[in-house]
């Protein structure tokens, strides 16, 4: 077994993108045997996810993977929810405010129903075994393997830095180090995150060819996609909180009425679900629809003829409804922050228990435990 990092060749690119192509549908086959797996017997996984502490989630991070989340910690799947306040240096502009956006998180996912009884919040930055683990973790990578990784070069070209740094590149390793301290199994994340995936893969395929003396000490983790389609922002771009078009779950009615007022449709009346042709339409319609726990087709055909205005006053009517209860009880949280503080004191106690004893772990593994 190889186990010493690759080169690039002079064909990876090319092997790349196929493999690019290969690895979504791989997972997208994997990840439907998963949630069968998941039914059946969720006590054998433990799943780790996570964000970056930019400010409020909005509704397409609530529809494209938080609801997933808070439906695997319901199915009795072992939950950790990292807060990546180191990943984030990469990203200039929220530095400044980092506790502000830590709280907003905890703030959101307490709303949303993580349950910090059974689930574990916390911040990489309070958990140093985890971060010792990137050292052996670096030396199992190739710089070239890092230079290639398409989601790292996608992320530096939307910094706003001037230079790449060390951090930047090293992102991936970083993340192997936040799913493995805990052995981590189950990873919800989107398709952007895969090639991050596959470095953890790696990681721990390597680690343990080399170390693990017959013995594993990681699990090679497995992506699990969530089917959940993308959720254009008021502009009909992807909704994101940088390109100011995202409705967040803490914004009040008033404010999330205004927002889909503006929202851009199209110049033809008659209201149909049609994504290819007519993207912002149909993700108004795809939003109330999930929303209504209903299809997009048939919140189309309800409003027909009455046109946009009709249609945006049923997407407010039905965000409106859907977050009440999630805004109530966020700002019912946000009113207590001796709770916000020790949920987050009491996850990263945890998350640094289970990192001591994988760090432990691994020491032995290398012959390092002196
Ligand atoms: N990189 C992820 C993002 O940008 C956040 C993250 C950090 C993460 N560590 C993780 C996600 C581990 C899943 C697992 O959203």
């Amino acid at each position: 077994m190889n186990t010493t990092p690759q080169a690039a060749g002079p064909d990876a690119a090319a092997a790349d993108s196929v493999a690019d192509s290969l690895g979504t549908s791989a997972a997208q086959a994997r990840s439907a045997v998963l949630e069968e797996l998941i039914r059946k017997d969720p006590g054998r996984f433990r799943m780790l996810t996570g964000d970056r502490p930019t400010g409020r989630l909005h509704l397409g991070h609530y529809f494209g993977t938080l609801h997933n989340r808070v439906r695997l910690q319901d199915l009795g799947v072992e939950t950790y929810v990292i807060i990546a306040d180191y990943q984030v240096l990469t990203d200039r502009d929220v530095a400044d405010n980092l506790t502000g956006h830590v709280e907003d998180l905890v703030l959101d996912y307490l709303a949303i129903g993580v349950d910090p009884r059974r689930s574990t919040i916390f911040t990489h930055s309070a958990v140093p075994a985890l971060n010792q683990l990137m050292l052996p973790f670096l030396s199992l990578v190739s710089v070239a393997e890092l230079n290639r990784n398409p989601t790292v070069k996608d992320e530096i070209a939307h910094s706003r830095q001037s230079a790449v740094s060390g951090l930047m590149f090293t992102y991936p390793v970083h993340q192997a180090a936040d799913i493995l301290f805990c052995k981590g199994n189950l990873v919800p994340v989107g398709q952007d995150q895969l090639p991050h995936l596959e470095v953890t893969r790696t990681i721990a395929r390597r680690f343990n060819d080399r170390y693990g003396n017959g013995t594993p000490v990681f699990p090679q983790p497995d992506a699990l996609l969530s089917h959940a389609p993308l959720l254009l922002g008021t502009d009909g771009t992807k909704m994101s909180k940088s390109r100011r078009n995202a409705i967040t779950l803490a914004a009040d009615a008033d404010e999330t009425a205004r927002l889909l007022k503006g929202a851009r449709t199209d110049s033809e009346r008659h209201i149909t679900y049609d994504p290819a042709h007519r993207p912002e339409v149909s993700s108004l319609l795809l939003l109330a629809a999930l929303c209504q726990n209903r299809r997009p087709e048939e919140v189309a055909e309800e409003i027909g003829a009455a046109g946009a205005a009709a249609l945006k006053k049923t997407v407010t009517e039905a965000v409106n409804e859907y977050l009440a209860p999630i805004r109530a009880r966020r700002s019912e949280y946000a009113r207590d922050r001796a709770f916000l503080q020790r949920t987050l004191r009491e996850g990263n106690e945890r998350a640094r228990a289970v990192a001591d004893a994988t760090l432990a772990e691994v020491r032995a593994a290398m012959n390092s435990h002196y």
